[in-house]
């Protein structure tokens, strides 16, 4: 595949698009520790976000700041701009789009960024919509996997929580199929099971996936412990969120079952679910991989934009 217009979901991306990817993630690495680039000089990137974020708004826009270009930011969508007011996600993008080069939207309905890129002409970035799918989070993660094992095949990944509405691991679980020998292992409470959508998908792709209830027997062969946070705002009622949380803690005990080649991530914001006294321990990578989500979406702007 060449370039793509748009991001919108996992399902778009092959292994050469990958590997593409994550070379150019590499080299941004580079412009950084340089002080920064103009590639991007001239060009404006709008963040439309309807839902809470801090890393994946602000990354994008450090992103495009580190390249030289500049950032319209909606932080408080929903409140402040004029969908307050009633207006479409489609009538929102046909006006950003005269302002802007590339739009990332974050939106609690499913499909809303797809909606938004069908009527406009610049490139739309899909930042999260609702339970449904957040591909960037899933390439940063590939390739913190990629920078944190040195391959991004022959993996056992266990995927921890709410795999139900986390967005991060029903993307992350997609784009694996494009990976040779995963075998991958879904730990979560029974109510926040992982959807038969994505099963259905990882099945049809040939890559092996089965459930376990405890985590304890998963933890010392996993090569990737994904843990993922109980997504509370997402439960229709409060006794089935309170059901589903505090099942699956990653802790100080948790480390010392697993492999010493092994890594913890982890998309965050975390609530309980993984220990502070877990941050310190070497295997920990969920701070270097929102670093990472920096580096790879200046290479996304930089494919996208040039
Ligand atoms: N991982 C992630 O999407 O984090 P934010 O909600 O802070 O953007």
């Amino acid at each position: 595949m060449g370039a793509p217009r748009d991001i919108l979901e996992v399902r778009q991306f092959d292994r050469p698009f990958l590997e593409e990817l994550f070379a150019r993630a590499d080299g941004m690495r580079a412009v950084i520790a340089a002080g920064g680039s103009n590639r991007l000089q001239g060009r404006i990137m709008a963040t439309l976000f309807f839902e809470p974020s801090t890393r994946t708004r602000l990354s994008f826009e450090s992103a495009m700041s580190r390249l030289g270009g500049t950032v319209l930011s909606a932080e408080y969508a929903r409140e402040t701009s004029s969908a307050a007011k009633g207006e479409t996600i489609e009538d929102t993008a046909r006006i950003v789009e005269a302002y802007a080069d590339v739009i990332v939207i974050r939106h609690p309905e499913v499909g809303a960024a797809a909606r938004a890129a069908a009527v406009v002409d610049v490139p739309v970035i899909n930042a999260g919509d609702g339970p449904h799918e957040h591909p960037t989070q899933a390439l940063l993660d590939l390739y913190t996997i990629r920078s944190e094992l040195g391959r991004i095949d022959d993996l056992r990944i266990a995927l921890v929580g709410d795999l139900k509405y986390g967005r991060a691991p029903r993307s992350l679980a997609l784009l694996l199929t494009q990976c040779r020998n995963i075998e991958l292992v879904f730990v979560s409470p029974p109510n926040v099971r992982m959807g038969e959508d994505v099963t259905a998908a990882l099945a049809a792709a040939g890559l092996p996936h089965r459930e376990e209830s405890d985590l304890a027997a998963v933890l010392p062969t996993a090569d990737v412990v994904y843990q993922t946070r109980i997504q509370h705002e997402r439960f229709s009622s409060e006794e089935d969120y309170q059901a589903a949380r505090g099942r699956y803690i990653i802790d100080a005990a948790s480390l010392r079952s697993m492999r010493p080649d092994a890594i913890v991530m982890h998309p965050l914001p975390r609530v309980d679910e993984i220990a502070p006294e877990v941050d310190a321990d070497p295997r920990a990578a969920y701070f270097r991989q929102a670093r990472n989500g920096v580096y790879l979406r200046m290479a996304l702007l930089d494919m996208l934009l040039t």
